[in-house]
């Protein structure tokens, strides 16, 4: 069911987003070449305690995993696409590193992701980052009321054709309010004026994840969690929690 948000909830929304961007940017300011991504995790966990709030991705279960997720951020580095889990790995010079947060506060979602890189960076990899975030602001200038989710796809799809980028077919974004992960289901890929008409007071978390060199195939690691691309090519991800209002679409997850 697609559960429209009244201007209060979305109101208290956009503080639940304010805690994970304020997350994100204290991990994205500690990553540097030698940081261990677990250190990273506690950064998060830290910032999201001390608001009050409670982490979204520690022990959420979803129904392609097989067990609970075990840390605060999903931390993806080089090939991984998306929910790689923080070890005691160390970042390395040049690494391409996706950090997805979420949070509850007072029983509202905010989820969002960034990608950035740590030492001397690939040029090839700063054009990924680039794409992906330019694929996540046409998503998100798409998310307006009387547009339709395929307008959303679209406008991704578009940016990443364009840059000879491959996309996940499997994983897109999704509603998001009380709960995480909500209807509707928000394709990195459509067709303009198809699917669910956008409607003032839904929340969709747009998160366009791009593969370079244009093969979207995956393998799920042995732990049953992080998508490593099949070539070992690199991926980078980038998201938002956005409510589409009468005036335009609206980002709740930032500071
Ligand atoms: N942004 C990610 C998603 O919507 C967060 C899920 S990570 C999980 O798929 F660990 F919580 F599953
Ligand atoms: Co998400």
């Amino acid at each position: 069911m697609v559960e429209i948000k009244t201007p209060a909830e979305l109101d208290a929304m956009r503080e639940a987003g304010r805690i994970v961007a304020r997350a994100l940017q204290a991990t994205v300011k500690h990553a540097a070449v030698g940081v261990r991504l677990d250190e990273l995790d506690e950064i998060a966990a830290t910032v999201i305690d001390d608001a009050g709030a409670t982490p979204a991705f520690l022990n959420y279960h979803p129904h392609f995993a097989p067990t609970p997720y075990p840390a605060v951020l999903c931390i993806s580095v080089n090939d991984v696409i998306v929910h790689g889990i923080p070890d005691r790995y160390r970042l390395e010079d040049g690494d391409l590193v996706s950090v997805d947060c979420g949070a509850y506060l007072d029983g509202w979602a905010g989820d969002s992701a960034v990608s950035f890189t740590v030492g001397l960076p690939r040029p090839a990899d700063l054009a990924l980052i680039d794409a992906t975030e330019r694929a996540l602001r046409a998503g998100i200038a798409a998310a307006t009321p009387g547009n339709r989710m395929g307008d959303i796809g679209h406008a991704i799809a578009a940016v990443a054709q364009e840059g000879g980028y491959g996309t996940n077919i499997d994983f897109g974004g999704h509603g998001i309010g009380r709960r995480m992960h909500e209807d509707p289901h928000v394709p990195n890929h459509g067709r303009p004026g198809r699917g669910l008409v956008l409607r003032e007071g839904l929340v969709l978390a747009i998160e366009p994840m791009f593969v370079a060199g244009g093969d979207s195939d995956y393998r799920t690691a042995a732990d049953g969690w992080a998508l490593h691309t099949l070539d070992g090519s690199r991926a980078a991800h980038a998201e938002h929690t956005v409510a589409i209002t009468a005036d335009g679409p609206r980002i709740l997850t930032t500071e």
